[in-house]
């Protein structure tokens, strides 16, 4: 079996769902069970999904051959550790819209299934950790974290992202397990300067369960290209966002659904064909 610490070995969907599987039980584990909440809610969402099913069944007067075929896929998609990939791509984003819609500071989006918490600790100023020769478009990123009120923040930034071929360390195989991840620390005056390079677009495995599903409902697999970051200081609520490039011909019709305008970058180029871009945080104080 796959696990974190061997990194895998071949970019199948079943070997990234593995280990998308195990990070969860590894970092989630306290939900596994639902067991600290009530029975009357328990009971009302349960019920409420299978009566959408059940409608959606007699509309469309569901035969027990698609019923089987429903039967086997769902099967299919745990054996191959696909629910991360699934539940993060198809329904994550509303979850994250109503659990931040109070918030006045940035906006954020979905985690995905692959975050890795205690990446290496790279200052205020610093290059993610990345291979020698890294290929791929540098990329220098000046930001600052801020509170709602103004103030400069002492905090952190964790930056994780695909590399130029769009796969990510410690679910891709070959890639040093740290690779194009890193956790980024402001001083008081809370700025920060990131180096690294440009993602490629990603395209969620197309040789599992949830590939199957996107070929026989005639969808397409992509997400635009994406930094994924969490920024956290002190007595502020952490903010879990993705930061876009214009122009990625994705950005409309994002498989994950998890495109907002403000999350949209706006890099310069320069005369050597790098690119620089600045993007600031703002962090909601935590009500008392
Ligand atoms: C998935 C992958 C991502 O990189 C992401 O940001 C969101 C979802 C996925 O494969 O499910
Ligand atoms: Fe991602």
């Amino acid at each position: 079996m796959t696990t974190i610490e061997n990194p895998i070995d071949s970019a199948t969907a079943a070997a990234s769902g593995a280990s998308a599987t195990e990070r969860f039980h590894t970092d989630k584990s306290p939900f596994a069970a639902v067991k600290d909440t009530p029975k009357e809610r328990v009971s009302q969402l349960a019920g409420e999904v299978l009566s959408a099913v059940h409608d959606t069944i007699r509309r469309h007067r569901v035969s027990y051959d698609e019923y089987n075929a429903l039967k086997a896929w769902l099967i299919e998609v745990g054996a191959d550790g696909e629910w991360p990939l699934f539940l993060d791509v198809w329904v994550e984003h509303v979850v994250e819209d109503v659990a931040t819609d109070h918030r006045a500071g940035s906006k954020g989006t979905i985690e995905g299934p692959y975050y890795v918490p205690g990446s290496p600790e790279c200052g205020a100023r610093g290059t993610i950790p990345m291979r020698d020769g890294e290929p791929g478009t540098p990329l220098v990123w000046q930001g600052t974290i801020t509170s709602t009120d103004g103030s400069p923040l002492e905090g952190k930034v964790e930056l994780w992202h695909a590399d130029s071929e769009g796969f990510y360390s410690q679910f891709a195989p070959n890639i040093p397990e740290w690779n194009l991840r890193g956790t980024f620390s402001t001083g008081a005056d809370g700025s920060f300067e990131i180096n690294t390079i440009r993602p490629a677009p990603y395209q969620i495995p197309t040789d599992g369960s949830c590939g199957k599903l996107i070929a026989a409902a005639g969808w397409h697999a992509w997400r635009p290209a994406h930094l994924h970051v969490k920024v956290s200081a002190p007595g502020h609520e952490l903010l879990t966002a993705q930061l876009y490039f214009p122009g990625d011909p994705h950005n409309d019709d994002d498989i994950a659904d998890a495109v907002k305008p403000e999350l949209m970058l706006d890099p310069q180029t320069g005369a050597d064909g790098s690119e620089s871009v600045v993007y600031n945080f703002v962090l909601d104080p935590v009500k008392a």
